[in-house]
């Protein structure tokens, strides 16, 4: 058994089923995620151990980069393999290292799934997400013009991130809505009511930032010491906390480095007890 395979699985909608512990695929590009990675062979390489791991959810976006990331998945993986589930997402733009703007316009929407079909080389995105809610654009405009998408077959199942319980509603009352992508992790859980309505309705919940253990995993803290109890790191700690937090948890590290990426896949096993849960719930 893969080591990916202790995390369980979750089903996207009524036909995905992955594993519980994704990839972000985020951070194999440069500074600031901002152009190529500084050496290409590695990035790839970490990629295709995603894969090799067992790994069957990779997420990414077309800002990453901007492009770079896609692209750098399809030449690592495609053809891709039997399984293999590539969530990107559409909604923001780049205008330099470090700088995102959102842009929900339904026209740029459409403009940006098309240049990930044809970044990642496909005909039809498995998981497309709607990356932020913009400001200047009505809601629902943005949500429309993703049903849109999916329903010209461009898109199998749609997502949203950074959302609000409101936000959320207001996306499912105009599209059928798989899975939520919001920022969640030991020091962070401003989004805990999103995640019992995905849990109540079986949404995927994909917590962005999760090993942002923060000062949790200072030396003599409680991830520290629990860590420590396990011989294993505060970010796995961090890991298992988020997959024992939810059964509809599915969390997207994100790194450039391939040693780095079995330590995570490895937090797949680390089974923490209700009181080591316990303690790390009351630790914020
Ligand atoms: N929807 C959104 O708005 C949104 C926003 C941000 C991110 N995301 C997605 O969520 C994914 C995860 O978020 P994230 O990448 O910001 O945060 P993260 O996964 O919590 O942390 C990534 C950072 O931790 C480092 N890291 C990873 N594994 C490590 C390990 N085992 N030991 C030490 N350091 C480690 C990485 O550096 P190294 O490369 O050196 O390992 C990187 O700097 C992203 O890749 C992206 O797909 C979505």
């Amino acid at each position: 058994m893969s080591a990916v395979a202790a995390s369980g699985t979750l089903t996207l909608g009524d036909d995905l089923e992955v594993h519980r512990l994704g990839f972000g695929a985020m951070r194999i590009t440069g500074d600031g995620v901002w152009g190529p990675p500084a050496d290409r062979d590695v990035a790839v390489a970490v990629v295709r151990r995603v894969v090799e791991l067992g790994v069957n959810l990779i997420d990414t976006a077309d800002s990453y980069g901007p492009r770079v990331s896609e692209q750098l998945i399809a030449e690592a993986l495609h053809p891709y393999p039997d399984g293999l589930v590539i969530a990107t997402k559409g909604g923001l733009q780049r205008s330099g290292p470090g700088q995102w703007s959102r842009n929900g316009r339904p026209e740029h929407l459409r403009t940006a799934c098309e240049g990930s079909l044809r970044d990642l080389r496909t005909d039809r995105i498995d998981l497309y997400q709607l990356h932020a809610p913009d400001p200047d654009v009505p809601y629902a405009e943005s949500v429309g013009a993703m049903k849109e998408l999916q329903d010209e077959g461009k898109i199998h199942h749609v997502g949203v991130s950074n959302v609000s319980v409101e936000q959320l509603d207001e996306a499912r009352s105009i599209v059928d809505v798989v899975s939520v992508q919001n920022r969640f992790n030991l020091s962070d859980r401003s989004s805990a009511e999103v995640l019992a309505v995905c849990e109540r309705d079986g949404l995927g919940f994909f917590p962005w930032f999760p090993l942002a253990a923060g000062d949790l995993a200072r030396p003599g803290g409680v991830v520290a010491e629990i860590a420590q109890a396990h011989d294993a790191t505060p970010g796995q700690v961090a890991l298992a906390w988020l997959l024992a937090r939810s059964p509809v948890m599915l969390p997207i590290p994100g790194t450039g480095s391939a040693e780095h990426l079995e330590e995570n896949i490895a937090a797949a096993g680390l089974e923490l007890d209700d009181e080591e849960l316990e303690r790390l719930d009351d630790a914020v």
